[in-house]
């Protein structure tokens, strides 16, 4: 069983996805790390985002790259999106989201294009969404948890950027796919989110 997770940036699509792999006893993957990791080797290297040749060397990353905190900073999210838009990167990473999905007994994986590129043909799509304020809030809180003390309209001006990039970009841009389920968050708990998304996903996988 493949269930695919897509939206933007602080939609709560990670936090659905863990919870659904978690309910269905499955692996889940946050296919936003694998770009967030190529960023953070751009900004280590001293590459320029903006290449498709500087991006391209950046991808062949080392896995323990895949848990450092660096990743989940702003700044990291922000050049990931840069990265992310080169069609040669996005082939780079293919085989891999494509493997861990179609492994024996299913998988979760959350992203921008699971459901579109990655797994078109999951037992389940998701398409999360959340106002980009609400969004921003979340992703504000969560950072300065982290001990960041970044302001929230940088925050904003920066998911902003990042929807407007990860939308408008030729190669898999951010779009529900047409079989997906929309799930709206914005005035969900975390709670709620995730009963909601389990119960979309039922519904879907006893048709
Ligand atoms: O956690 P958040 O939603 O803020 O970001 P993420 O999922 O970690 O993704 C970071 C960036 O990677 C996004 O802004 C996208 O540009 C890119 N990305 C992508 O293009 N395709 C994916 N499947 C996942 C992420």
């Amino acid at each position: 069983m493949i269930i695919a997770v897509d939206g933007p940036a602080a939609s709560g699509k990670g936090t659905i996805a863990r919870a659904l792999a978690s309910h269905y006893g499955i692996p889940h993957l946050d296919t936003g790390l694998l770009y967030r990791a190529v960023a953070a080797q751009v900004t280590r290297l001293e590459l320029d985002p903006a290449l498709e040749a500087d991006a391209i060397a950046a991808c062949d990353f080392d896995d323990h790259l895949l848990g450092d905190a660096i990743l989940r900073d702003d700044a990291t999210g922000q050049i990931a999106s840069i990265v992310s838009a080169h069609p040669l990167v996005r082939a780079a990473l293919l085989q891999r989201q494509r493997r861990f999905a179609h492994q024996p007994g299913g998988a979760v994986l959350d992203g921008r294009d699971i459901g579109t590129v990655i797994a078109p043909d999951a037992d389940a799509k998701l398409f999360v969404r959340a106002t980009p304020t609400i969004r921003a809030r979340r992703r504000h809180d969560e950072l300065h948890k982290r001990g960041s003390a970044i302001s929230y309209d940088q925050v904003l001006s920066d998911i902003r950027t990042r929807d407007d990039r990860d939308s408008s970009r030729s190669t898999a841009p951010l779009v529900a796919a047409a079989d997906a389920m929309e799930l709206d968050t914005s005035f969900l708990s975390i709670e709620a989110a995730i009963s909601r998304a389990i119960a979309l996903v039922d519904a879907r996988l006893q048709r």
